[in-house]
């Protein structure tokens, strides 16, 4: 049952389809999902006992979509990276190309798009090599600590410690990636495309706005279900 006082994080947990709704809304659920649904509502400007009746009819479809809940750390892994690692580093490389395209044939009538190459720059300098040490090293430390668990051995080697440190790494870098995307929200005026855009010009706006979807539920993923379940299961080792 959704109430005012959740957090918008436990919300996002509890009803997996509520982060459509979030986004829509834009209702940060991802870096900021610590506030309660009502100051998050407030922020956001609607209502929110209008917000928790449509969170209570989504809850009842929501029979038919993946609960993130309850998969183990390894299903979890594997789809944040076949789903969202994938995308991520496919987009960066295809709206890279296409930023300096745009920016070619536009930036004299609108220099806005500079800023949008320069933020679309830092991150893609920022998410691959913190994809890469989520690949190389703290996604693999899980896996081999939930094996451990699961046939009752020691805990693998931590490299890095107890795995809270590079949690605290990988959710500082979330966080930096954040703020870039609230930044191109601004810098575009919530991808507002201009009467004189070619088509190039929308394409990027409509797909940097779905690459900015995609990584909001890729970090929610990890900043609310993967890490403090990898948390919960080192401390329940100890
Ligand atoms: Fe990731
Ligand atoms: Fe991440």
């Amino acid at each position: 049952m959704i109430n005012s006082a959740m957090s918008v994080r436990e919300v996002a947990v509890q009803v997996p389809e509520s982060t459509r709704l979030f986004e829509t809304l834009k209702i940060d659920y991802c870096c900021g999902g610590n506030k309660p649904l009502t100051e998050a509502c407030a922020s956001a400007g609607v209502e929110v006992d209008n917000v928790i009746a449509m969170l209570a009819v989504l809850s009842r479809k929501d029979n038919d979509t993946v609960n993130f809940q309850k998969l183990s750390l390894t299903e979890l892994i594997t789809h944040i990276i076949k789903t969202h690692h994938v995308f991520t580093k496919s987009e960066l490389d295809r709206l890279h190309a296409l930023t300096e395209k745009v920016i070619g044939a536009h930036a004299t009538n609108h220099p806005e798009l500079l800023k949008v190459g320069e933020l679309f720059r830092q991150l893609s300098t920022d998410l691959k090599p913190h994809m890469f040490k989520e690949e190389q090293i703290l996604f693999p430390y899980m896996k081999a600590m939930e094996l451990a668990d699961s046939q009752n051995q020691p805990r693998p080697f931590a490299p890095l410690g107890t795995v809270d440190n590079p949690i605290r790494v990988m959710t500082k870098e979330h966080d930096t990636v954040g703020d870039i995307l609230r930044e191109l929200r601004t810098v575009t005026s919530d991808y507002r495309v201009p009467s004189d855009a070619c088509i190039s010009y929308q394409t990027l706006y409509q797909a940097v706005e779905e690459f900015e979807e995609d990584l909001h539920q890729h970090i929610h993923l990890e900043n609310n279900i993967l890490f403090p379940k990898a948390a919960k299961l080192e401390r329940a080792e100890s």
